[in-house]
């Protein structure tokens, strides 16, 4: 079951299916979604690659921790469902934010074998440039203890579709 009264906020590494699942489970939950990687691209009226390369990964953090504390403190309609970008977790006052009790937080847990399948060809991930699976193995690595530290629920992905998934946070 998933708490009606608290934000619902889906993390995990790129391509673990985090706005695909959080759109269903929104329209399923009739919550508002929030995608703060879209959320950003608004602002600041660039895409997150042209943010990187402009202003550095830095600026995107701070700019993705601007909007994860706004999109929390969201009760009108309700708590929505937010698909956090997949790096929120290297920011400490991210992590602290998630961890508080306003956020209920899954953890879409995928293999970086599923991650490369699922984003093999796709250009608009500035941290995949180059050695993308070694990327992901390093990064999936590197985050896996803050994704567990803030999570409330893990749900593995692998080899499972949108509908699965979203069937089992409802169960
Ligand atoms: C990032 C993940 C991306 C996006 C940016 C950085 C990361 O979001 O925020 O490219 O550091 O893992 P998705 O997880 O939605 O792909």
């Amino acid at each position: 079951m998933l708490p009606s009264d608290r934000p619902v906020v889906l993390v995990g590494m790129m391509g673990s299916g985090k706005s695909s699942i959080g759109h269903a489970l929104a329209e399923r939950l009739h919550r508002d979604h929030a995608d703060t990687d879209a959320l950003v691209e608004l602002g600041a009226k660039m895409t997150i690659r042209e943010l990187f390369e402009r202003h550095g990964e830095a600026e995107f953090r701070r700019a993705e921790l601007w909007v994860l504390d706004k999109v929390l403190r969201l009760h009108e309609p309700g708590p929505p469902v937010v698909s956090a970008g997949g790096g929120i977790v290297t920011t400490p006052e991210a992590r602290r934010m998630l961890g508080s009790s306003r956020a209920y937080v899954v953890w879409l847990r995928a293999r970086p074998a599923t991650l490369a399948a699922r984003l093999a060809g796709v250009t608009d991930r500035p941290l995949l440039d180059g050695d993308a699976v070694g990327s992901l193995e390093r990064l999936s690595q590197e985050r896996a203890g803050w994704y567990a530290e803030v999570a409330d629920r893990v749900v593995d992905v692998d080899e499972r579709s949108v509908d699965e998934v979203v069937e089992e946070l409802l169960a």
